[in-house]
């Protein structure tokens, strides 16, 4: 065995916590002692390339099949990619099992799938098929482990796509080193990769995430493969949000949302109808955002809490939304809203356990805090976007006239959107306020 430093690429006979040549921390990592080309390892479909111009090349468009269930094709660009590899990331016991079946029912409905499983035994899985009804003739189960020997068990006739469940139970054995760590994690994932390739079978990867996002594992492979998914949701939540954040064939940030129940995930549709907590009366420190998430738009409440602090640096907490974007919103409120925040605790909270990661969220964000602090609730039928600059500006963000209508269609009366985000004739059954400040958003109220 071989070690090598990832930064700066040292070779070293052993593992070492620091690298000697250039001092950075773990960043040393077992290598195959041979580095085993693609061409020697003789997969079906592998052949010497050769150069070719590029304007001779035939443009081939991706071959795609629905997976049958809808929100996993929106988040995959619109059905599953032949021969792409989609890593699907999350904590443990979220769902991507689940999912995975339920997926694996619907392809094997026209063709054969393979599900590999690593971390339960075949009547474990079995019995989770029962009760989700999975019962189609093209769905197959592997118990094994070892990356060569599935592979071996497929290179006659390869499925329509191939399950692993999960990367970090997977071992090669060019590699000595335990299954789960980095390296073999690494490799496993680059010889599936390649395969992959080769025969034009999809490939699920499931992998597992700490809350860090750091563990061996799904975070050394974003490289490699086509599409990475993450699983999301609530601690208590039925819901489940399955987002793009890569995605060599389809937009990224798209988000499908599910329903956990006893039978299985369901999909929910129509999902502002679910993170558009409603309130009977108005209450201060909530606002209506209209975000987007990949191709749709979405109403999310952003709920804000203003309190008197005890502490000499007041807390500023944001869940769902970026902390330091918060101090500079803050700041900005003070500045240009003339809202003093210097002695309050804040805590902001998108509800639903929505990440929002646009800045189109800003405004919301800012009016919630306002009406807590001031303890003035907004209107109920209002709903607002827009990005906030640190001269107190609003600017325009992407697809406004979409959203204006998703806040039609929610029975929302008024909007505060940014100057140049309305289309000409607005938007029918709308009042909207286009600002182009701070200032005139917070009269407008
Ligand atoms: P699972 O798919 O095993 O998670 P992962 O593979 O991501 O670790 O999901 C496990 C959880 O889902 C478990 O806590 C039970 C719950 N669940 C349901 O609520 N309903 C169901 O129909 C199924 C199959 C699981
Ligand atoms: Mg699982």
């Amino acid at each position: 065995m071989r070690f090598r430093c990832e930064a700066c690429g040292a070779q070293l006979p052993k593992w070492a916590g620091r690298c000697p040549e250039c001092g950075a921390w773990n960043c040393i990592q077992e290598v195959p002692e041979k580095p085993a080309p693609a061409s020697r390892a003789g997969y079906a479909g592998m052949e010497t390339a050769e150069i070719l111009p590029l304007a001779r090349i035939p443009p081939e468009q991706a071959v795609r099949r629905a997976t049958g269930i809808g929100e996993l094709d929106r988040v995959l660009g619109g059905g599953l990619v032949q021969g792409s590899v989609v890593l699907i990331g999350g904590d443990p016991g979220i769902g991507k099992s689940t999912l995975l079946l339920q997926a694996s029912a619907a392809l094997g409905r026209e063709a054969s799938v393979l599900y590999v499983t690593g971390e339960e035994s075949p009547q474990q899985v079995s019995l989770r098929a029962h009760r989700l009804g999975v019962r189609e003739k093209g769905v197959h189960l592997l118990a094994e482990t070892q990356v060569e020997r599935i592979l071996q068990h497929l290179t006659d006739r390869p499925p329509r796509a191939l399950i692993l469940d999960s990367i970090q139970t997977l071992f090669t054995d060019r590699l000595e080193s335990a299954p789960g760590s980095v390296s073999q994690v690494r490799e496993s994932a680059a010889q599936i990769v390649r395969w992959a390739k080769g025969t034009g079978t999809a490939v699920f990867l499931v992998g597992h995430v700490t809350k860090e996002g750091a563990l061996a594992g799904p975070r050394v492979l974003e490289h490699m493969v086509d599409t990475v998914l993450y699983f999301e949701g609530e601690p208590g939540s039925p819901y489940r949000l399955v987002r793009a954040v890569k995605n060599r064939f389809g937009a990224v940030n798209e988000l499908g949302v599910f329903l956990m129940t006893d039978q299985g995930l369901k999909e929910v549709p129509n999902p502002s109808a679910i993170f558009l907590a409603r309130h009977d009366r108005p209450v201060p420190g909530s606002a209506i955002l209209i975000t987007r998430e990949g191709t749709r738009p979405l109403m999310v409440e952003v709920q804000a809490l203003v309190d008197e602090s005890p502490l000499a640096n007041p807390r500023r907490v944001a869940l769902g939304l970026d902390p330091n974007r918060l101090s500079m919103l803050l700041a900005v409120l003070h500045r240009h809203g003339g809202v003093p925040l210097f002695d309050q605790d804040v805590f902001v909270n998108v509800v639903g356990g929505v990440r929002i990661q646009e800045t189109a969220a800003d405004l919301a964000v800012l009016l919630a805090v306002r009406s807590s602090y001031r303890d003035v609730p907004l209107d109920l039928q209002l709903a607002v976007f827009g990005e906030l600059g640190l001269s107190g500006e609003i600017r325009p963000v992407p697809n406004g006239p979409d959203r204006l209508r998703e806040a039609a269609k929610h029975g929302m009366k008024r909007v505060i959107a940014p100057k140049g985000n309305v289309p000409k004739g607005g938007v029918a059954g709308l009042e909207i306020l286009e600002v182009r400040t701070l200032r005139e958003a917070l009269e407008g109220l």
